[in-house]
């Protein structure tokens, strides 16, 4: 929430072995589509396994603003009495989104083509970010923006009155852009088309076939290409939420780098959009198994489980597996640090417009901590020193950014000297319980 929580300054010392069960929350991604399509139906969609982090509750409020009845049961249940595709009310207020890139753009895309008018806003981190890529294709639908120069937060979209549908190609590999344009095509009579160059993570193609809308999805030469056929009646769902294969991967990661540990991480989505890390993590010798490999409401699911892995080496991460791990560069780089060689990551840009510029902010704490890091404007190179030789003892910046903090809180738990992050508090957005998980699992994690 905009509203600063006070800086919570953390050091990670380094730890005996972890070992146990790591049961990570639910799925950042799949929580936010559930609260935004069950506000898109007429009638009551249950969630299970909600994400309850404060990014995913600030999108439970604004669907509230847009008209929807959201509510949590004494067991835990979410409940969201929706108002159906093209009946969102006007927000009275300012829709404030905190710290979440994909709760304000997807809800941007959702109100987009209807006739009302939303002012939103974020943090500090969420109010530098680009929001251009989703206004560019929001207006060919008929919808206004204003924001500050750059096309930044805060700013106001006045929704398009007659949406006409639209075909666009997204320029950059991003789910969120995909997303929204399809939530903008909900209310637009007739087919949108979406085409993609590179696959991102299709839980929103997913989840509209199964919330009803006709939408279908087709490899060819120019890419993926998604049609959507507008103003479909949707259907109210009973969701059971995977857990969060980009929040896994900091217990799985802390395994393979602290001597002697062992820990199951249970139910994890595999989703291949998704597993990219996991793929990278075998490639470099890691002990990580897929144990009890299962399908779950469509998606493959398996329970990980990460040893300590003593000879990693350094890879070069293909380019185009960059989307399926988008999230987990931060952590990535971690591990390389403890590598022996190069771990090079190319074609990866986007990291530069996450909740703080990933690489800047991964550089400049890795070399604090004694590690060597090269990048470039769409690059980085981080060179392992191998188990054993990472010196650490530097205090880090985490830039309101989640996956920056519980990074280096991973780091500290094999280096030589301990890791300070200067702010934790921002780990809440995704991953509220992670403290004291990361604790039970034998973690030395302080508030300093
Ligand atoms: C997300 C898409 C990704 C990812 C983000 C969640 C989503 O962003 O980084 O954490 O749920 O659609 P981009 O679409 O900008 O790559």
């Amino acid at each position: 929430m905009s509203g600063h929580s006070p800086p919570t300054p953390m050091t990670s010392h380094r730890c005996g072995p972890l070992s146990g069960r790591a049961d990570v929350p639910g799925d950042k991604s799949i929580s936010h589509r559930s609260l935004i399509l069950g506000a898109l139906c007429v009638g009551e969609t249950v969630i299970t396994g909600l994400l309850e982090g404060e990014d995913v509750l600030d999108t439970a409020k604004a669907m509230r603003a847009f008209g929807a009845e959201v509510t949590c049961d004494p067991e835990g249940m979410w409940h969201v009495r929706g108002v159906g595709v093209g009946g969102f009310a006007e927000p009275s207020q300012v829709v404030d989104c905190g710290n979440s890139g994909t709760g304000v753009r997807l809800i941007m895309g959702a109100m987009a083509t209807s006739p009302i008018t939303a002012t939103f806003t974020g943090d500090d981190s969420l109010n530098k970010r680009p929001m251009e890529r989703i206004t560019d294709p929001l207006t060919l639908f008929g919808a206004r923006a204003v924001g500050r120069t750059g096309g930044r937060l805060p700013m106001t979209i006045v929704g398009a009155t007659s949406p006409v549908p639209v075909r666009y190609e997204v320029p950059v590999p991003s789910a969120q852009v995909k997303s929204a344009v399809l939530f903008a095509g909900l209310n637009a009579p007739g087919q949108t088309i979406v085409v993609e160059r590179e696959a991102t993570r299709d839980h929103t193609e997913r989840m509209l076939a199964g919330f009803g809308a006709d939408i279908t999805s087709e490899e060819t030469s120019e890419g993926r290409i998604i049609t959507l056929t507008g103003q479909p009646e949707l259907t109210p769902q009973s969701i059971v939420v995977p857990r969060d294969p980009s929040s896994a991967a900091f217990p799985v990661c802390a395994a393979l780098i602290v001597p002697g540990s062992d820990v199951l991480v249970p139910n994890i989505g595999l989703n291949p959009t998704r597993a990219g890390l996991f793929t990278t993590l075998r490639e470099m010798g890691a002990d990580l198994t897929y144990e009890n490999m299962r399908e779950e409401g469509g998606e493959p699911v398996a329970d990980l489980r990460a040893r300590f892995s003593p000879d990693l080496v350094g890879v070069e991460v293909p380019p185009e597996r960059a989307a399926s791990m988008i999230d987990e560069y931060p952590v990535l780089s971690v591990v390389a640090a403890f590598a022996r060689g190069e771990t090079v990551m190319r074609g990866v840009k986007e990291l530069r417009v996450k909740e703080s510029d990933r690489i800047d902010a991964m550089a400049e704490g890795l070399r604090a901590g004694g590690v060597e890091v090269e990048d470039g404007p769409d690059w980085w190179i981080v060179t392992g020193l191998g188990h054993g030789n990472v010196p650490g003892g530097q205090i880090c910046v985490s830039h309101l950014d989640h996956r920056i903090a519980m990074s280096f809180i991973v780091m500290g738990m094999a280096t030589n000297e301990p890791v300070s992050v200067d702010d934790a508090s921002p780990i809440a957005t995704s991953f509220p319980i992670f403290e004291g998980l990361m604790a039970r699992l034998g973690a030395d994690i302080r508030r300093s």
